[in-house]
């Protein structure tokens, strides 16, 4: 178990207040979608379940919930290849998509899995990110991975709570919470 030491960023109160904000906003902007060709929303596992619970309560448009694991690094793959898990095989032709993330860093993931979805077809693809990291983000997709919904705009800071990690722990924080983690001591 890691004890780095943490700093408050967002209160539990604030969080569900902006998820608020942004599902009716979502629910503006996809008002009209018909029964018949819900919005596909995908949530990103694992980090975005407790924002993607909130946010989809909130949309008052027909919707389909999905699932996407997308892993950035993984054994000796290189770092910048980032591999789906799950989601190759939802059909996503004619389908207008929100992924829903945790957070946007350097853009890889988005970018990975926007240009796999529009490989296959989808109608549109949008994404709705709890945090989002812009200075973090790599300079080519600077232009191309911008987020369409955004619950805060963060500076370089490493986060966890509200689903967020670090080595698996602090994901059920109430808070989303800064964690110097080059404070830590074995326990
Ligand atoms: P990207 O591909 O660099 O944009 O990485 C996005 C993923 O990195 C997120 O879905 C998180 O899993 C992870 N990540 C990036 N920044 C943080 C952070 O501050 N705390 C926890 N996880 C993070």
């Amino acid at each position: 178990m890691n004890n780095g030491r943490f700093t408050l960023l967002k209160t539990n109160e604030e969080v569900k207040k902006r998820i608020t904000e942004l599902a009716a906003e979502i629910s503006r902007d996809y008002a009209g979608t018909p029964e018949d060709n819900p919005l596909l929303v995908l949530c990103t596992l694992r980090g975005a379940i407790f924002f993607s619970a909130d946010l989809i309560r909130g949309l008052t448009v027909p919707c389909e919930i999905n699932f996407l694991k997308v892993q950035s690094y993984q054994g000796t793959r290189p770092a910048g290849s980032p591999i789906f898990e799950l989601g190759e095989r939802i059909d996503v032709r004619g389908r207008d998509v929100l992924i829903v993330e945790d957070i946007v860093d350097t853009g890889q993931t988005m970018d990975t899995v926007m240009q796999n979805f529009s490989d296959k077809g989808a109608n549109s693809i949008r994404i709705a990110t709890m945090l989002d990291k812009p200075s973090r983000r790599y300079e080519h997709l600077k232009e191309t991975v911008v987020p369409d919904y955004i619950g805060f705009e963060i500076p370089d800071l490493f986060v966890v709570g509200w689903g967020l990690d670090y080595n698996e722990d602090y994901r059920m924080l109430p808070d989303i919470m800064v964690y110097h983690p080059e404070e830590d001591t074995e326990s």
